[in-house]
């Protein structure tokens, strides 16, 4: 992926995500159905001669900030936004030990996604301020080691994500959405059909994922791995490793059912739901896949709703507000529609036909005008998005 640009001062941009299908499966390792989107994250960098990164925010709630670039870079208090340009920094230094001069940049940051929305502005930051870095000191990225490279990064800011979102907006391409595999990183393009259209409808409330949505989530990951662990007790055979993942569970019992009954049989229900959620979901990603493929715009809604249901029912990561959303996009005239990202708040991804879209937009934008938060724009919380490329190096500042 190319990082250089032959000038001193250039502009970044890094796109967020909406994830089609497979949500909360990424941490055990299991397949998804994401895709980059228009909005996203800008910087515009002037490379310095010294190791400083002093950062801007175009939006004025974020004070500046300046910390130089080093192996070992002390974060901000949680929750600063400048976490989010030291974690790539630090973590691309770390990954050259021995190399010296770094330079820094001075970079003013804008973005057009809403923040805490489910629409991966985290790793939209993330993956820029990291490509922008690479690129100021010249360093050659191959993309999957440079996703990868990008998830250990957020971890720094300590929620136990998967690599879902880096990975999409380092490798989102245009027109497609991509299947993500994990252990290793694979991504695979796969065209979405011209007459699909979609839309992005925010429930109007924010899920902080380096704040209130983080003990949420963690607890989530935990959960997962327990009642792997517990299953996987159960049907390995005997002298097996317990190292294992949900991927060789998978390979080990193909009959996804029988292994939903076995997790209801054998786990408390908290963990039991859990599990049929993670291995039904695995389920959904390759029936929507098959859908997305062979363009059968049903049988994709379908496993969407009941990826919101079970998400609702099993996960417990929707919210009445979500839910709303989801039943206003369907009573609107959307095919289907389903939260996505990790939930707790932020936005549903609704799904339509071309030809029904605008249509759609303005019968749910009826419903929200009069509900909207004072200061909040329409466009910003209601918006059609195209399948569009990962994160690039876009051209020379302008003068
Ligand atoms: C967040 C995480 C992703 C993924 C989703 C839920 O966006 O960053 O890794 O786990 O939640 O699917």
């Amino acid at each position: 992926m190319p990082s250089r640009f032959p000038s001193a001062s250039f502009r970044v941009f890094a796109p967020g995500r909406v994830n089609l299908i497979g949500e909360h499966i990424d941490y055990s390792g299991l397949s998804v159905l994401p895709m980059a989107i228009p909005r996203g994250v800008e910087l515009t960098v002037t490379v310095r001669d010294d190791d400083v990164i002093s950062l801007r925010n175009d939006d004025e709630r974020y004070s500046p900030s300046r910390f130089r670039a080093a192996a070992d870079i002390e974060p901000a208090p949680a929750g600063g936004w400048s976490n989010y340009v030291r974690a790539p920094v630090q973590a691309t230094v770390r990954d050259h030990p021995g190399r010296a001069g770094w330079r820094g940049f001075d970079a003013t940051i804008r973005s057009d996604l809403p923040a805490a929305a489910g629409l991966s502005s985290s790793a939209a930051m993330v993956v820029g301020s990291g490509l922008a870095f690479a690129t100021a000191n010249e360093l050659g990225l191959e993309p999957v080691a440079f996703a990868e490279l990008m998830a250990d990064a957020e971890r720094y800011v300590g929620v136990r994500a998967g690599g879902m979102d880096q990975a999409i907006c380092v490798g989102g391409t245009e027109h497609c959405a991509s299947r993500v595999d994990f252990s290793p990183l694979r991504m695979t393009a796969i065209r979405v059909p011209s007459r699909w259209a979609f839309i992005v409808a925010h429930s109007l409330v924010t899920a902080e994922k380096a704040g209130a949505a983080r003990a949420g989530y963690n607890q989530r990951t935990t959960e997962c791995r327990r009642a792997l662990e517990a299953i996987w007790a159960r049907v390995a055979p005997p002298g097996t490793a317990d190292a294992a993942s949900y991927r060789e569970l998978l390979a080990l019992e193909t009959d996804t059912d029988a292994l939903c009954r076995l997790g209801e049989r054998e786990l408390d229900p908290v963990l039991a739901s859990r599990f049929v959620h993670t291995i039904s979901e695995a389920q959904r990603v390759r029936t929507a896949q098959i859908a997305l493929e062979h363009d059968d715009l049903d049988s994709f809604a379908s496993a969407m709703a009941a990826s919101h249901a079970s998400l609702r029912d099993r996960f417990g990561v929707s919210s009445p507000q979500l839910d709303r959303v989801v039943e206003l996009a369907l009573r609107s005239g959307a095919r289907g529609a389903r939260l996505t990202g990790a939930g707790f708040g932020g936005c549903a991804i609704v799904l339509c036909t071309r030809d029904t879209v605008s249509g759609v937009l303005d019968r749910m934008r009826a419903d929200y005008a009069p509900r909207l938060p004072r200061g909040a724009q329409l466009d910003d919380v209601l918006f059609a998005v195209t399948p569009s490329q990962g994160a690039r190096v876009i051209g020379p500042s302008p003068a």
